[in-house]
Protein backbone atom coordinates (compact mmCIF):
# COMPACT_ATOMS: atom_id res chain seq x y z
CA UNK A 1 0.00 0.00 0.00
CA UNK A 2 1.35 3.32 -1.04
CA UNK A 3 0.93 6.29 1.06
CA UNK A 4 0.82 10.01 -0.76
CA UNK A 5 0.22 13.34 1.45
CA UNK A 6 -1.96 15.56 -0.36
CA UNK A 7 -1.04 19.07 0.23
CA UNK A 8 1.30 21.66 -1.57
CA UNK A 9 2.77 22.89 1.81
CA UNK A 10 6.61 22.42 1.20
CA UNK A 11 7.61 22.37 4.90
CA UNK A 12 5.10 19.84 5.54
CA UNK A 13 6.55 17.71 2.63
CA UNK A 14 10.03 18.02 3.82
CA UNK A 15 9.40 16.87 6.98
CA UNK A 16 7.48 13.63 6.44
CA UNK A 17 9.15 12.92 3.50
CA UNK A 18 11.95 12.76 5.96
CA UNK A 19 10.68 9.44 7.82
CA UNK A 20 10.97 7.65 4.30
CA UNK A 21 7.04 7.24 4.62
CA UNK A 22 5.93 9.25 1.29
CA UNK A 23 5.26 7.75 -1.87
CA UNK A 24 4.28 10.20 -3.80
CA UNK A 25 2.49 13.98 -3.08
CA UNK A 26 -1.25 14.66 -4.82
CA UNK A 27 -2.36 18.57 -4.59
CA UNK A 28 -5.53 20.35 -6.47
CA UNK A 29 -6.00 23.73 -7.53
CA UNK A 30 -7.43 24.73 -3.79
CA UNK A 31 -4.00 23.33 -2.14
CA UNK A 32 -2.22 25.18 -4.55
CA UNK A 33 -3.85 28.44 -3.98
CA UNK A 34 -3.28 28.27 0.07
CA UNK A 35 -0.09 27.59 -0.91
CA UNK A 36 -0.14 31.24 -1.81
CA UNK A 37 2.86 29.91 -4.50
CA UNK A 38 2.95 29.43 -8.55
CA UNK A 39 2.31 26.20 -9.36
CA UNK A 40 5.20 25.46 -11.67
CA UNK A 41 7.49 26.51 -8.67
CA UNK A 42 5.79 24.18 -6.02
CA UNK A 43 5.18 21.24 -8.13
CA UNK A 44 8.80 21.38 -9.43
CA UNK A 45 10.27 21.74 -5.84
CA UNK A 46 8.14 18.81 -4.09
CA UNK A 47 9.23 16.71 -7.23
CA UNK A 48 12.87 17.17 -5.89
CA UNK A 49 11.56 16.52 -2.20
CA UNK A 50 9.68 13.56 -3.11
CA UNK A 51 11.08 11.03 -6.51
CA UNK A 52 7.23 9.33 -6.77
CA UNK A 53 4.50 10.40 -8.24
CA UNK A 54 3.37 14.03 -7.98
CA UNK A 55 0.13 14.90 -8.79
CA UNK A 56 -0.33 18.34 -10.81
CA UNK A 57 -3.60 19.14 -12.01
CA UNK A 58 -5.09 20.80 -15.00
CA UNK A 59 -6.96 24.17 -14.57
CA UNK A 60 -9.13 24.01 -18.00
CA UNK A 61 -11.80 21.88 -18.41
CA UNK A 62 -11.41 21.81 -22.58
CA UNK A 63 -9.21 19.14 -24.21
CA UNK A 64 -6.58 21.04 -25.98
CA UNK A 65 -6.05 23.26 -23.09
CA UNK A 66 -5.94 20.76 -20.88
CA UNK A 67 -4.00 18.61 -22.99
CA UNK A 68 -1.44 21.93 -23.35
CA UNK A 69 -1.50 22.29 -19.62
CA UNK A 70 -1.06 18.72 -18.94
CA UNK A 71 1.82 18.64 -21.52
CA UNK A 72 4.04 21.49 -19.37
CA UNK A 73 3.29 20.30 -16.26
CA UNK A 74 5.01 16.65 -17.11
CA UNK A 75 7.67 18.55 -18.66
CA UNK A 76 8.43 20.13 -15.04
CA UNK A 77 10.02 16.42 -13.63
CA UNK A 78 9.96 12.76 -14.88
CA UNK A 79 7.92 12.06 -11.83
CA UNK A 80 4.88 14.57 -12.51
CA UNK A 81 1.50 12.78 -12.40
CA UNK A 82 -0.92 14.72 -14.72
CA UNK A 83 -4.19 15.06 -12.91
CA UNK A 84 -7.36 15.82 -14.91
CA UNK A 85 -11.43 15.78 -13.91
CA UNK A 86 -13.54 12.76 -15.14
CA UNK A 87 -15.37 14.74 -17.39
CA UNK A 88 -15.37 13.50 -21.40
CA UNK A 89 -12.69 15.69 -22.32
CA UNK A 90 -10.65 14.88 -19.33
CA UNK A 91 -11.00 11.31 -20.06
CA UNK A 92 -9.87 12.39 -23.53
CA UNK A 93 -7.02 14.58 -22.44
CA UNK A 94 -5.77 11.42 -19.75
CA UNK A 95 -5.92 8.75 -23.10
CA UNK A 96 -3.86 11.21 -25.32
CA UNK A 97 -0.97 11.86 -22.22
CA UNK A 98 -1.25 7.84 -20.99
CA UNK A 99 -0.53 7.40 -25.03
CA UNK A 100 2.73 9.74 -24.90
CA UNK A 101 3.84 7.75 -21.69
CA UNK A 102 2.65 10.95 -19.45
CA UNK A 103 1.24 9.65 -16.09
CA UNK A 104 -2.44 10.43 -15.22
CA UNK A 105 -4.60 10.93 -11.81
CA UNK A 106 -8.11 11.12 -13.19
CA UNK A 107 -9.29 12.90 -9.92
CA UNK A 108 -13.33 13.74 -9.10
CA UNK A 109 -14.38 10.41 -9.03
CA UNK A 110 -17.76 9.31 -7.56
CA UNK A 111 -18.89 6.12 -9.01
CA UNK A 112 -17.73 2.69 -9.94
CA UNK A 113 -18.76 3.57 -13.96
CA UNK A 114 -16.33 6.60 -13.96
CA UNK A 115 -13.59 4.56 -12.61
CA UNK A 116 -13.97 2.29 -15.26
CA UNK A 117 -14.00 4.69 -17.78
CA UNK A 118 -11.03 6.53 -16.18
CA UNK A 119 -8.98 3.36 -16.01
CA UNK A 120 -10.01 2.25 -20.39
CA UNK A 121 -8.74 5.85 -20.70
CA UNK A 122 -5.53 4.52 -19.59
CA UNK A 123 -5.01 6.28 -16.33
CA UNK A 124 -1.73 5.32 -14.20
CA UNK A 125 -4.37 6.28 -11.04
CA UNK A 126 -8.23 7.22 -10.47
CA UNK A 127 -8.88 8.99 -7.13
CA UNK A 128 -12.63 8.20 -6.16
CA UNK A 129 -13.62 10.93 -2.70
CA UNK A 130 -14.32 9.52 -0.35
CA UNK A 131 -14.91 11.93 2.37
CA UNK A 132 -16.85 13.85 -0.10
CA UNK A 133 -19.20 11.64 -0.08
CA UNK A 134 -19.54 10.82 3.31
CA UNK A 135 -20.55 14.46 3.12
CA UNK A 136 -23.33 13.63 1.05
CA UNK A 137 -24.63 10.60 2.88
CA UNK A 138 -23.30 8.05 0.75
CA UNK A 139 -21.09 5.60 1.67
CA UNK A 140 -17.19 6.38 0.42
CA UNK A 141 -15.52 3.33 1.32
CA UNK A 142 -17.95 1.06 -0.48
CA UNK A 143 -16.93 3.14 -3.71
CA UNK A 144 -13.61 2.20 -2.97
CA UNK A 145 -14.30 -1.44 -2.29
CA UNK A 146 -16.78 -1.74 -5.73
CA UNK A 147 -13.46 -0.51 -7.86
CA UNK A 148 -11.35 -2.21 -6.12
CA UNK A 149 -13.40 -5.77 -6.88
CA UNK A 150 -14.35 -4.12 -10.17
CA UNK A 151 -10.46 -3.75 -11.48
CA UNK A 152 -9.46 -7.20 -10.01
CA UNK A 153 -11.80 -8.86 -11.99
CA UNK A 154 -10.03 -7.40 -15.35
CA UNK A 155 -6.15 -8.21 -15.12
CA UNK A 156 -5.06 -5.84 -18.23
CA UNK A 157 -6.89 -2.94 -16.30
CA UNK A 158 -2.73 -0.87 -15.01
CA UNK A 159 -4.99 1.50 -12.93
CA UNK A 160 -4.28 1.92 -9.19
CA UNK A 161 -7.34 2.95 -7.11
CA UNK A 162 -6.12 5.76 -4.86
CA UNK A 163 -8.60 6.48 -1.99
CA UNK A 164 -8.72 10.25 -2.20
CA UNK A 165 -11.05 12.80 0.07
CA UNK A 166 -9.28 11.42 3.73
CA UNK A 167 -10.28 12.57 6.65
CA UNK A 168 -9.48 10.82 9.51
CA UNK A 169 -7.12 7.13 10.40
CA UNK A 170 -10.12 4.77 10.27
CA UNK A 171 -10.61 5.92 6.34
CA UNK A 172 -6.89 4.78 5.75
CA UNK A 173 -7.69 1.30 7.89
CA UNK A 174 -10.83 0.72 5.97
CA UNK A 175 -8.82 1.65 2.35
CA UNK A 176 -6.24 -0.95 3.24
CA UNK A 177 -9.04 -3.61 4.18
CA UNK A 178 -10.70 -2.92 0.94
CA UNK A 179 -7.05 -3.37 -0.99
CA UNK A 180 -7.09 0.42 -2.10
CA UNK A 181 -3.33 0.69 -3.72
CA UNK A 182 -2.98 4.22 -3.06
CA UNK A 183 -4.15 6.37 0.23
CA UNK A 184 -3.91 10.08 -0.18
CA UNK A 185 -3.76 12.15 2.91
CA UNK A 186 -3.37 15.29 4.99
CA UNK A 187 -0.60 15.42 6.79
CA UNK A 188 -2.07 15.56 9.62
CA UNK A 189 -4.19 12.53 9.23
CA UNK A 190 -0.14 10.84 8.56
CA UNK A 191 0.82 11.88 12.40
CA UNK A 192 -2.28 10.86 13.85
CA UNK A 193 -2.13 7.15 12.63
CA UNK A 194 0.96 7.16 14.40
CA UNK A 195 -0.77 7.82 17.88
CA UNK A 196 -2.04 5.58 20.52
CA UNK A 197 -2.19 6.38 23.98
CA UNK A 198 -1.24 3.14 25.44
CA UNK A 199 2.21 3.88 23.37
CA UNK A 200 2.72 6.69 25.00
CA UNK A 201 1.98 5.41 28.52
CA UNK A 202 4.20 2.16 27.99
CA UNK A 203 6.88 3.96 26.73
CA UNK A 204 6.52 6.62 30.09
CA UNK A 205 7.16 3.55 31.92
CA UNK A 206 10.21 1.81 29.84
CA UNK A 207 11.79 5.12 30.40
CA UNK A 208 10.77 5.40 33.80
CA UNK A 209 12.28 2.05 34.57
CA UNK A 210 15.11 2.22 32.50
CA UNK A 211 16.36 5.63 34.16
CA UNK A 212 16.28 2.88 37.72
CA UNK A 213 19.09 1.10 36.01
CA UNK A 214 21.64 3.72 36.14
CA UNK A 215 22.92 2.84 32.48
CA UNK A 216 23.31 3.81 29.26
CA UNK A 217 23.80 1.60 25.77
CA UNK A 218 26.23 4.03 24.22
C1 LIG B 1 -7.18 14.26 -4.09
O1 LIG B 1 -6.22 14.12 -4.81
C2 LIG B 1 -7.71 15.55 -3.63
O2 LIG B 1 -6.68 16.50 -3.67
C3 LIG B 1 -8.18 15.52 -2.19
O3 LIG B 1 -8.01 14.24 -1.60
C4 LIG B 1 -9.50 16.15 -1.96
O4 LIG B 1 -9.79 16.08 -0.59
P1 LIG B 1 -10.85 17.02 0.14
O5 LIG B 1 -12.22 16.46 -0.13
O6 LIG B 1 -10.49 16.93 1.59
O7 LIG B 1 -10.67 18.40 -0.43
Amino acid sequence: MKFFVDTADVQEIRDLAATGLVDGVTTNPTLIAKSGRRILDVIAEICDIVPGPISAEVAATDYETMLAEGRKLAALRPNVAVKVPLTMAGLRTCKALADDGIKVNVTLCFSANQAILAAKAGASFVSPFVGRLDDVGQDGMELIGDIVSIFDNYPLFRTEVLAASIRHPMHVTEAARLGAHVVTMPPAVLRQMVQHPLTDKGLATFMADWQKTGQSIL
